[in-house]
């Protein structure tokens, strides 16, 4: 980890600190499988309403990230078999961005969706997504949920075993932070709050 890697001293601290880091701000090393299985672990946090545990990671780090983009390419050219190259290059190159991404994918469980909608199953992997980017900030990684048009690409969804009902909620790309993070400004909660 470089020196400008921060990591909160407590909870509300990393609640309060947490932003996203977007890929241009990142750099290696990835980080290590010790820190990779408490993300995920903390992932087996989310609320999960009847246990259905709906939640799928798919861990692509190294040579895993170029065949990750093979598959955006193969998917570019079913959407637009005359892409130009460079459409092309974009595509193989998108993942390697980031020394690790971490694909979070809600499986649905269609036999209890009378119960649990698959709203709620995709909100529990939203969930679970959180805290994965809580568990990177609290490590000091940068981490930044991302989706477009490969997340809802069924080329894309079936090389992830995803069938039509499913989602790819987010690709979640970490890594180290390559410099000073950009602080947003926050909106002012009681904006979005009513007492009732
Ligand atoms: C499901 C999901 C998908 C997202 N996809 C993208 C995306 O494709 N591109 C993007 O720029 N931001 C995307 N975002 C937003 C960023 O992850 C991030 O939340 C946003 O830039 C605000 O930064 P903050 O997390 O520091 O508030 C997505 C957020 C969510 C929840």
């Amino acid at each position: 980890m470089d020196g400008t890697a921060k990591q909160p001293q407590s909870l509300r601290d990393g609640l309060l600190g947490r932003q996203s880091v977007p890929p241009r701000l990142v750099d290696g090393p990835a980080p290590p499988q010790a820190d990779i299985d408490d993300m995920l672990a903390a992932a087996m946090r989310a609320p999960d309403h009847g246990a259905i545990r709906p939640w799928r990671f798919h861990v692509i780090q190294g040579e895993a990230l170029r065949r990750l983009g093979d598959v955006f390419v193969e998917a570019l050219l079913k959407r637009e078999p005359d892409a130009p190259r460079e459409t092309i290059e974009k595509e193989q190159s998108r993942p390697l961005r980031a020394p690790l991404i971490i694909a979070a994918c809600a499986k649905i469980d269609q036999t209890r969706a009378d119960k649990i909608p698959a709203v709620e199953q995709i909100v529990s992997v939203a969930a679970a997504c959180q805290n994965i980017l809580l568990a990177a900030h609290g490590k000091g990684y940068g981490a930044m949920m991302l989706t477009g048009v490969n997340a809802r690409d069924p080329h894309v969804k079936a090389a992830f075993g995803l069938d039509a009902a499913d989602e790819i909620v987010s690709f979640i790309y970490i890594g180290t932070p390559s410099g000073p993070a950009f602080e947003k400004e926050r909106p002012d909660p009681t904006d979005f709050t009513t007492i009732w």
